[in-house]
């Protein structure tokens, strides 16, 4: 059965779509293409329509892939049921999820550093300005997630 996921942070332009992006990569190098569907989505409105920061989309270009054609989006009620996995980057996204959902009864809502040893948040580079932390967070971060999902 396909694995229907969705990244989600705060504006959908730093760390979920660089979540998405990488995580479309990891999996078609591991030949999962058919086993994972993924999208990215944010909790708020402030960006909505936008392209990916360049912060992101340079650390995206050095690995040759490719964000140009993403536009921010905003998580829909939807969601919840059309998606298997909704992984947030930090606490307030996880609270953020739960409220917008009103709860998680089918337990879907994850914060992406849950599937390792040290859960924890994954700063906000919109903030830092460090987007290599991002990346090496959120690669550490889907590389046990997508051992986690493929043991489902
Ligand atoms: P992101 O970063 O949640 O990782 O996409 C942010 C992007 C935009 C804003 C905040 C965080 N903003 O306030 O517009």
């Amino acid at each position: 059965m396909i694995k229907n996921v969705l990244f989600v942070c705060l504006g959908n332009i730093c760390r979920s779509p660089m979540a998405e992006f990488l995580f479309k990569d990891l999996v078609k190098k591991q030949n999962a293409e058919k086993e994972f569907y993924i999208e990215s989505a944010a909790t708020s409105d402030e960006e909505i329509g936008n392209p990916v920061h360049h912060g992101t989309k340079n650390v995206l270009e050095r690995l040759n892939i490719d964000c140009k054609n993403k536009r921010a989006r905003k998580i829909v009620k939807e969601d919840y049921f059309k998606f298997d996995y909704i992984i947030g980057m930090d606490e307030d996204n996880r609270r953020d999820l739960l409220r917008f959902f009103g709860g998680d009864k089918d337990k879907k809502v994850f914060c992406l550093l849950d599937f390792t040893e040290t859960p924890r948040d994954i700063a906000d580079p919109w903030w830092t300005g460090d987007f290599e932390k991002t990346y090496s967070d959120i690669s550490f971060g889907l590389k046990n997630f997508f051992k986690y999902a493929q043991k489902k």
